[in-house]
């Protein structure tokens, strides 16, 4: 009988179908459901904090500027990159950030550490007229966003969102949140969110840590 069930089995598209699901649905599980439960994947590594006000405020503004759509945040355990930009994310750094910004879409560098790289001022030049500071630069420029003020209404109801998703923030960070942003521009704070961008893992040494030479 062991012959008639695997040929039916062979033979029959509706059935082989249902049944290569099953299977590919347990392996999955199998692969992401301890993940969920892994302190390497759930717990952020020392010196990782929630974004302040103003910072994530400026991410924000990354998502709806699209800056996404040129800049990936994910530096790959490939020596190449760990060359250029640094130590490769690890799980632990991207724990507060819902959505992550991982991405694959690399028209412009990987951005994961690029806090401290460069002065606020270079980063506001840069913003408001990429050519004025990296000339055969072809990122868009973002004049607009130097004259347009941060959302303050709506910040302490976005750090409640991000709390019930699992940001410890506390009462007193989010009474203090329009303060934070009052005064400020879209600008400052895109500029205060690249600013503290992989900054964790930013002193490590790659190299040290990825054993090459
Ligand atoms: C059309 C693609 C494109 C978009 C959209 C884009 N960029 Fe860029 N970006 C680039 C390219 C290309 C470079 C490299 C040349 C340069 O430094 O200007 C770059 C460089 C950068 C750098 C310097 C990185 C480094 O390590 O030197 C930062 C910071 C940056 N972009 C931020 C942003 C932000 C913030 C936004 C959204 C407001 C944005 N980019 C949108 C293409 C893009």
């Amino acid at each position: 009988m062991a012959t008639f069930s695997h040929e039916s089995i062979e033979k029959n598209a509706g059935l082989m179908i249902v049944l290569i699901a099953i299977v590919v649905s347990i392996a999955g599980l199998v692969q992401l459901v301890p993940l969920f439960f892994d302190k390497a994947t759930t717990q952020p590594i020392p010196g990782v904090k929630p974004y302040t006000a103003l910072q994530l405020e400026g991410r924000d503004v990354y998502i709806a500027e699209g800056c996404y759509l040129c800049h990936s945040q994910m530096i790959r355990p490939l020596r190449a990159e760990v060359e250029r930009y640094g130590h490769y994310s690890v799980a632990g750094e991207s724990v507060y950030d819902h959505p992550f910004q991982w991405g694959s879409k690399r028209n412009g560098p990987d951005l994961a550490r690029v806090g401290g790289k460069y002065s606020d001022e270079w980063q506001r030049i840069h913003l408001r007229e990429p050519r004025d500071v990296v000339p055969e630069s072809i990122m868009p420029a973002y004049p607009w966003l130097q004259h347009q003020p941060a959302h303050v209404a709506d910040i302490q109801a976005k750090m409640r969102a991000m709390r019930m998703l699992g940001v410890p923030y506390t009462d007193q960070q989010i009474a203090d949140a329009p303060k934070e942003l009052e005064g400020k521009t879209r600008e400052d704070a895109l500029i205060a969110y690249l600013q503290s961008l992989g900054l964790a893992l930013s002193n490590y040494k790659s190299k040290a840590t990825y054993g090459g030479n």
